[in-house]
């Protein structure tokens, strides 16, 4: 799909990749970017420049994310692309002596906002985008949702959740012209990146937000359900799967020096 002409939202736009996404797609000539996040501030010094316009909202709230799509269709027009972006670094421990030891919160807020507000997007949006024949969902996920999170479970399982979600998406709508990607980059230079302990996540270097936005626009333009702006990631993925157990493995060996590292 071309974002030329569009409507299009971004959630957890008012920072790092989401900001990037929106600053790209404007670039690209979309119709309108809609800059939404907890964050208003944020949101509105992204849409300002970008002649866009700014909601404030929780993704994790349904009738926030409803109210988004209300009022972006209401004001702008039907939205041809969302992107559900918006993510939290929650519940990183590397020295967790218990992987489910942690309190729920972490899990609850994490499982909210990086698979709920997917499919309150997606409960929201088919029936528009079946009626006009098609519409486009991009979820950032995480290399996280494809491999693992060493240091943090809660991130780890809903990360996975939200690759399932989106393979059930584009699966159950193909026949509907709905297309759906997953943006799923290992470290990428944001705030949430430096808020975490530092890990594996940057084994292969961290990629700038804006480099990210520019592949996953080339990944829209191309329709591809997998992006992976670090291309070492499908090395990773075949490892897995060819041998699970050699790959745990080996993300044991990365936990315990990283477990090393930070107890000295
Ligand atoms: N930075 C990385 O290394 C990295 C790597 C892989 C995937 N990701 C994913 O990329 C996405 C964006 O992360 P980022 O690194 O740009 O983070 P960031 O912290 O720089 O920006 C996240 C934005 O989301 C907003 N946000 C947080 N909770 C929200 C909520 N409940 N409702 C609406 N907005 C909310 C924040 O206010 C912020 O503006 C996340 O889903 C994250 O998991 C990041």
């Amino acid at each position: 799909m071309q974002v030329t002409g569009k409507v299009v939202v971004v959630t957890g736009g008012g920072n790092g990749i989401g900001k990037a996404l929106c600053e790209v797609f404007h670039g690209a000539g979309a119709a309108r970017v809609i800059v939404a996040d907890l964050d208003v501030h944020s949101a509105r010094d992204v849409a300002g420049p970008i002649n866009g316009a700014a909601f404030k909202c929780d993704v994790a709230q349904e009738k926030n994310v409803l109210h988004v799509i209300d009022e972006t269709e209401r004001q702008f027009g039907p939205i041809a692309l969302f992107c559900s972006n918006a993510g939290i670094g929650g519940g990183f421990d590397p020295m967790s002596v218990n992987a489910g030891g942690t309190s729920d919160e972490p899990f609850a807020r994490s499982w909210a906002i990086h698979v709920m507000a997917h499919v309150y997007a997606a409960r929201h949006l088919i029936p528009r985008y079946k009626a006009r024949g098609g519409g486009y969902f991009l979820n950032t996920i995480s290399a996280a949702g494809l491999l693992s999170q060493v240091g943090s479970p809660a991130y780890s399982a809903t990360k996975h959740a939200a690759v399932g979600f989106a393979e059930n998406l584009a699966i159950s709508h193909r026949a509907d012209g709905i297309k759906v990607s997953i943006l799923c980059p290992q470290g990428v230079d944001t705030n949430m990146l430096r808020s975490i302990p530092k890990g594996p996540q940057s084994g292969d270097g961290d990629l700038s937000p804006e480099q990210v936005a520019r592949d996953a626009l080339a990944g829209i333009e191309q329709e591809t359900f997998l992006i992976l702006p670090h291309p070492q990631v499908l090395g990773y993925m075949r490892k897995k799967t060819e041998n699970y157990d050699r790959w745990i493995g080996g993300m044991a060996k990365i936990q315990a020096k990283m477990r090393e590292e930070f107890g000295k």
